[in-house]
C-alpha cells in the first residue's frame, strides 16, 4: 500500500521538508482552524500519549501543544526540565528509548538541536521541535499561515525581519521563506547577521523557488516595499547577559511608526512570534528601562497595539498549525502525495 508522505516523520527543521509539504501543512492548519471554529470533532490521535519536554520556558508552544493534543483526542503530559532526569542523570539516548516505549510522540523545547535530533533517532516515535537555539519550525507553519490569511498566498510576498539576525527565528524565517518562495530580508547590524552556512542553505532553496533573499544592515533598503515586517526579542532565551550589547546594536532596528513609514506600503502588516517587550509591564522591561532609559525594545507599544499588528492572530495559529503537524505525522491520515 502507498505510504503517507508524513506518517512517522519527525519535524525537526524546515530544511527537511519540501515546498509542497510545507504548503500542505499550512493549508491543513487552515482546514483544522475551520473545523475548530465550527465545532466539528477531529480526533485523529484518539488514545495516543504525547510527551511535552520543556528545558526552556514557554507560554504559546506549551499551551498550543496541550490544547491541540486534547482536541485531537490525545493525552499530553508535561515534563519540565526540573521534573525528569534528562541531561543531569540520564543521557538523551536512554531517555529517548524510555519515552518512546511509553509515548506515541514527543515534543522537545531546549537549547541544543543535537538533543532533539537524538530524541528522534532513538525514541522510534515522531519528535517535534518546539524551539532550539538553531530553529523554531512549528512557529513557521503558524507564521506563514498568518501571511496566507492576510494576503491570500505566501509566494511572492516580501517579509523583512528586523533585529537579531542570527537567532532561531531569523534562521527559520530565512530558510522557510526560501523554500516557499517568499522573499525574505534579514535587516540586522553586521555583528548580528546570520552565519554563512545558513545563508548558503537558504540560497540553495531560493534558487529552486525563485525567492529573493537579502541580508543587509541598511534599514531603508531592507524595509522598502515590504509586505510583512517581522521582529523578535533582542535577547533570546539563554542569552540574558547580552542585553547591553543588543540594546546598543539594535535600537535603529526597532519597529516603530517611522520604520513602518519607510516601507511605503499602506497594506504592510507586523508580525512577532511573542513574547514581546513593547512596554515596561515585565520584569525585564522594568530592568531595561532603569538601566538604559528605554521603555520599549524591539517594537513600540503604539505599533504593537495598532491595526498593523497581527501577532495575536499569529499566536492563535500556533495551535492550529501544531495540531496539523501532530495529526499528519502521527495520525492515520492517508496523504499519499502533496
Ligand atoms: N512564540 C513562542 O514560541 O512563544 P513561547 O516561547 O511562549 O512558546
Ligand atoms: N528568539 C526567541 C524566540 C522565542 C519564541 C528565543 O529563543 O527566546
Amino acid at each position: 500500500m502507498t505510504k503517507s508522505v508524513f506518517k512517522g516523520r519527525s519535524f525537526l527543521a524546515e530544511k527537511d521538508f519540501t515546498k509542497a509539504e510545507l504548503q500542505y501543512l499550512i493549508d491543513f492548519s487552515q482546514h483544522l482552524k475551520e473545523l475548530k471554529k465550527k465545532n466539528i470533532p477531529h480526533q485523529y490521535l484518539k488514545g495516543k500519549n504525547i510527551a511535552l519536554l520543556f528545558e526552556k520556558t514557554s507560554t504559546r508552544t506549551r499551551a498550543a501543544f496541550t490544547t491541540a493534543a486534547i482536541d485531537l483526542g490525545a493525552h499530553p503530559e508535561y515534563l519540565g526540565a526540573n521534573d525528569i532526569q534528562l541531561g543531569k542523570k540520564e543521557s538523551t539516548e536512554d531517555t529517548a528509548r524510555v519515552l518512546g516505549s511509553m509515548f506515541d510522540g514527543i515534543e522537545f523545547r531546549g537549547f541544543s538541536q543535537q538533543v532533539v535530533e537524538e530524541l528522534a533517532e532513538f525514541s522510534g516515535v515522531p519528535v517535534w521541535n518546539g524551539l532550539t537555539d538553531e530553529w523554531h519550525p512549528t512557529q513557521m507553519i503558524a507564521d506563514f499561515l498568518t501571511i496566507q490569511e492576510n494576503f491570500g498566498q505566501v509566494e511572492g510576498i516580501t517579509l523583512a525581519y528586523c533585529g537579531d539576525g542570527r537567532n532561531n527565528m531569523a534562521h527559520s524565517l530565512l530558510v522557510t521563506g526560501a523554500i516557499l518562495g517568499t522573499n525574505v530580508r534579514i535587516v540586522a547590524p553586521k555583528e548580528l547577521q546570520p552565519d554563512s552556512a545558513i545563508v548558503e542553505l537558504a540560497t540553495g532553496f531560493a534558487k529552486e523557488s525563485g525567492a529573493q533573499l537579502l541580508i543587509t544592515a541598511d534599514v531603508d533598503e531592507g524595509v522598502l516595499d515590504a509586505d510583512v515586517l517581522y521582529t523578535d526579542v533582542w535577547v533570546s532565551m539563554g542569552e540574558e547577559a547580552k542585553f547591553e550589547e543588543r540594546v546598543n546594536l539594535l535600537r535603529p532596528y526597532q519597529i516603530n511608526q517611522a520604520l513602518i513609514d519607510k516601507t511605503q506600503n499602506e497594506k504592510v502588516i507586523v508580525l512577532h512570534c511573542l513574547p514581546a517587550f513593547h512596554d515596561t509591564k515585565t520584569a525585564y522591561g522594568k530592568e531595561i528601562a532603569e538601566r538604559f532609559g528605554i521603555h520599549e525594545m524591539e517594537i513600540t507599544d503604539e505599533v504593537f497595539r495598532s491595526a498593523y499588528g497581527r501577532q495575536f492572530q499569529q499566536a492563535e495559529n500556533r495551535m492550529h498549525s501544531i495540531k496539523a503537524i501532530m495529526a499528519v505525522t502521527l495520525g492515520d491520515l492517508f496523504i499519499p502525495r502533496v
